[in-house]
């Protein structure tokens, strides 16, 4: 790949926000890290990418730990599945913070694209929807 196919991917509020205020400022701030990362890529500039990576990884914590949280509070019955994808998600950061070059730019778009939005709309969606009906 190359670096034109590094695209970075705005707030939609239609297909992005889940219904609770937190949790979607939680998400914006998220993208806002991951657009840091490929700017700092685009721009060729190697300690802001591995300082954006580790940020990264750092709100990836503090996000996940809301999450289980809430779904400790509501007895969410996927609370499981939801956990494990996001172990996934950690190891995607790992995979990126320890690649190089185009490795780590194809990782970067597929961690975009694959994981981020695909998780917001459907997963962190379905544990949303199961809280605002309770
Ligand atoms: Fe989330
Ligand atoms: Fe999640």
């Amino acid at each position: 790949m190359n670096k034109s196919e590094l695209k970075k991917v705005n707030w939609m509020n239609s297909t992005m926000s889940v219904g609770i205020e937190k949790i979607d400022d939680q998400h914006k701030n998220f993208l806002d890290i991951t657009n840091n990362a490929i700017d700092a890529i685009l721009s060729d500039n190697q300690s802001a990418v591995a300082n954006t990576l580790k940020e990264l990884k750092e709100y990836a914590h503090y996000h996940f730990k809301t999450e289980a949280d809430l779904m400790a509070e509501h007895e969410y019955p996927e609370s499981g599945s939801h956990h494990n994808a996001h172990i996934d998600f950690h190891d995607k950061v790992a995979e990126l913070e320890n690649a190089e070059g185009e490795a780590r730019e194809a990782e970067l778009v597929s961690f975009m694209q694959n994981w981020l939005v695909r998780h917001i709309s459907s997963t962190d969606k379905k544990l949303a929807n199961y809280i605002n009906r309770q």
